[in-house]
């Protein structure tokens, strides 16, 4: 009966679904793995198929997949009030509160909370603030903004203009003018031989101020950053990157973007990554476990300096002339609202703080293994990455899809994790256990061990 249930779904999603993030060539001979219900941080497949996702979801459901206060928060939010919408200053009791909330849990003194409804929407807003605020400052030079290589900051025009992944911009015409890339923070694969993690930051934050020269500081709006930047490869920064670039940021007057949309609420043992990496962003965008992943809503924060500009602009506009139709839904920030209160009476960042030891201690166990290159995280995130040669650093040719046969073998195991390139990523949900901590290790374990006996 689960087969044939299967067979149905499947035939009807390669009939109608468009997928994101997928080989839609190829996707009618794979087939969709359907995903029918979930408990804690196990999901079920509808062919009764149990799974640890060690992903959780895309790295959001912070809460795990059954958190019964989530679903009567959204429900009693349902039957309470289902929709009203922010514009011209209308408002709802949930999207107050949740506003509140955020301001008071910020990293650094933050003023006004916009919502929006995904990473990438909070992302658009972010860039689209940048130029408002330069106009409204009468610096109207001041638009272009400098992201890295390897980012990943959503899918809309400005959003995946900012993501530096190629694959994410080709063909799309991507990406729009006035953003910039430079390099990515990734140690392990781009510092010069012998080169500390000290020296390499110096040496990429040079390369910053020199680009920012190049290009003309009074062109120079912004700097976008995940504190650990995820679907990149979960890319930790290397000791003291953060303060060298800051140093440079401030000289020029060019904002920081913090794009906390994986690193937020708790995911590196602080509750967002700026306290983690020491950044004072004047924008954070959030979204994913604002919610758990539960229902889409995602949050900017500005500070004051952007704020009162902002706002003294659009009083000569006469209006702010941004915001989405569901910008401060009152299911969404009730149910937002009630994942906040959940962190804090189920001390969620303690818990990650107690449990990350072991799950990095976890990570490393495989550091030696035959094709593991490199292990790195923080808090309950990190990644293991493959080579064909760890002691060389030879990569595996990517047409060999490594990383991809790993997560298969994962998959066989009853585990997700999600392969980028060859960097396998653990991001579990929070509500881990010491003990489920060891089983997704032990299921990764097995896969590995076939991996290397079947591989290259
Ligand atoms: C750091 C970061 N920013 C932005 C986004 C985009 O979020 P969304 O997919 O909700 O648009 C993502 C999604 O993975 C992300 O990881």
């Amino acid at each position: 009966m689960n087969a044939s249930m299967h067979a149905e779904n499947a035939a009807t999603d390669i009939a109608a679904h468009l997928h994101p993030f997928t080989n839609l060539a190829t996707h009618p001979q794979v087939g969709p793995l359907v995903i029918q219900r979930g408990d804690g941080i196990f999901v079920e497949d509808d062919q009764g198929r149990r799974y640890l996702e060690a992903m959780s979801g895309l790295w959001c459901a912070s809460l795990g997949f059954s958190n019964q206060r989530l679903a009567k928060a959204g429900s009693d939010a349902l039957y309470g009030l289902p929709y009203y919408h922010t514009f011209n200053g209308r408002s709802n009791p949930a999207a107050i509160a949740l506003a509140e909330k955020l301001l008071s849990m910020a990293p650094v003194p933050m003023s006004k909370v916009f919502f929006a409804n995904s990473g990438s929407e909070a992302n658009d807003s972010a860039v689209k603030l940048v130029w408002y605020y330069h106009n409204a400052i009468g610096k109207p030079g001041k638009k272009k903004i400098i992201a890295r290589r390897n980012a990943y900051h959503g899918v809309t025009v400005a959003a995946s203009s900012l993501s530096g992944l190629v694959p994410n911009h080709r063909d799309f015409d991507l990406p729009i003018d006035r953003i910039l890339h430079v390099d990515c923070p990734h140690h392990f694969r781009y510092a010069e031989a012998g080169e500390s993690e000290e020296d390499f930051a110096t040496r990429l934050a040079g390369a910053l101020e020199q680009r920012i020269l190049d290009e003309g500081p009074e062109t120079v709006g912004a700097f976008i950053a995940e504190p650990v930047m995820g679907a990149g490869g979960v890319l930790v920064p290397p000791a003291t990157y953060f303060d060298k670039v800051q140093k440079v940021l401030a000289k020029y007057e060019v904002l920081l973007i913090a794009d906390e949309v994986i690193c937020g609420f708790g995911r590196t043992g602080e509750m967002f990554g700026s306290t983690t990496f020491g950044l004072k962003p004047d924008i954070l965008t959030a979204a994913k476990a604002l919610s758990s992943g539960y229902v889409p809503i995602s949050a900017v924060m500005v500070n004051e300096k952007v704020h009162a500009a902002v706002a003294a602009n659009s009083g000569k506009i006469g209006t702010f002339g941004h915001g989405f139709t569901y910008s401060g839904h009152p299911v969404a920030c009730a149910i937002a609202l009630e994942t906040l209160k959940v962190y804090e009476d189920e001390n969620i960042v303690a818990h990650v703080q107690s449990l990350a030891p072991q799950f990095q201690q976890g990570l490393q166990s495989h550091a030696s293994r035959k094709y593991v290159g490199e292990v790195r995280g923080v808090g309950l995130i990190g990644a293991i990455e493959l080579y064909a040669d760890p002691a060389k650093r030879t990569p595996f040719d990517p047409a060999q899809k490594a990383g991809a046969r790993l997560a298969e073998l994962a998959l066989a195991q009853g585990l997700i994790v999600r392969a980028m390139g060859d960097s396998v990523a653990f991001c579990p949900p929070l509500i881990i256990t010491a003990e489920q901590i060891d089983d997704m290790f032990a299921r990764f374990g097995r896969a590995m061990a076939v991996f290397e006996e079947t591989f290259a």
